[in-house]
């Protein structure tokens, strides 16, 4: 599996989603997916199912430490003692000691930023979390929160694909070091049937879906694609077995030049 530098993180270049996915079907999906190879699992508090996804790891037999588990806060916690007391709740319910990378879910005005960066990074010293990063961070936020964070934000995980220009917030998460995990990679399953990506996969024998996180991939970019279909799982890793050449990057690059 690739997996994607920064910081002294190793994020596996390919992830399962996992919003709106609860309950045993979740849990069942999980499973699959690591048995697969899968090991990455992006999960939140917000999508109620952080347990189902800590079952899900415990029911494939694959090893803790070879699995890179992410989760996120909802900003109604970013009030430093309630990050830290939701964080601790999520682990509990993933019951792990620690997550691999805890994410701010969106940007908030209810706190300042740099209190919230703080709690951030003590829950990080503290070992509930291994890395830390944010998410839906403009251009902008994501320059104020690496200026004011006490310790190295890894990732801003982002709304990214083809359909979606993000070249400026891609540099700036580059001139950070930070990595970018592209969410929402395949347009929730829109990238199906586009004239474009379809043509390029029929020359690799590959679909649409595949093209399109081969698309991310090569640029250096993770990906969380979510699924319920273990068919799909299987479709949506199987994308390190070829290569898009430049013209082909840049011809996925040119569908959604300037759309913001
Ligand atoms: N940080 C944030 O604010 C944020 C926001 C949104 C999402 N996320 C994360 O990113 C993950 C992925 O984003 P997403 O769930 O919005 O959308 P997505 O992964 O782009 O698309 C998921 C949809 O595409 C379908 N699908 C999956 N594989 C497919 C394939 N190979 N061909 C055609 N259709 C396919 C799925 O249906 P089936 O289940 O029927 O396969 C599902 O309806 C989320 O699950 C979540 O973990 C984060």
């Amino acid at each position: 599996m690739q997996v994607i530098e920064a910081h002294g993180a190793r994020i596996p270049a390919i992830g399962l989603g996992t919003w709106e996915l609860r309950g045993r079907v979740c849990s069942r999906i999980v499973e699959q997916a690591l048995r697969l190879g899968y090991r990455h699992i992006d999960t939140a508090q917000m999508y109620d199912n952080e347990r189902d996804v800590g079952e899900g790891l415990r029911m494939s037999g694959v090893p803790r430490n070879e699995v890179f588990i992410t989760t996120k806060v909802w900003p109604t916690h970013f009030a430093p003692p309630d990050l830290e007391r939701s964080v601790k709740e999520s682990v509990g319910r993933l019951r792990l000691n620690a997550v691999d990378l805890l994410l701010l879910h969106w940007p908030s005005t209810r706190v300042p930023l740099a209190e919230t960066l703080g709690a951030l990074a003590k829950v990080k010293r503290e070992g509930l979390a291994r890395h830390i990063g944010v998410s839906n961070f403009d251009v902008a936020l994501m320059q104020e929160a690496v200026a004011l964070c006490p310790l190295p934000l890894v990732c801003n995980q982002i709304h990214y694909h083809p359909y979606l220009d993000q070249t400026a917030l891609r540099q700036a998460c580059a001139a950070a070091g930070a990595a970018v995990v592209a969410y929402s990679p395949i347009a929730k399953g829109n990238v199906r049937g586009d004239a474009v990506l379809s043509e390029i996969g029929a020359r690799h024998n590959k679909t649409a879906a595949q093209v399109t996180l081969r698309w991310l991939v090569q640029q250096g970019v993770a990906a969380i694609p979510r699924t319920s279909r273990v068919e799909r799982l299987s479709e949506n890793f199987s994308i390190f077995d070829f290569e898009l050449s430049p013209v082909e990057m840049s011809d996925i690059f040119a569908i959604g030049a300037g759309h913001r």
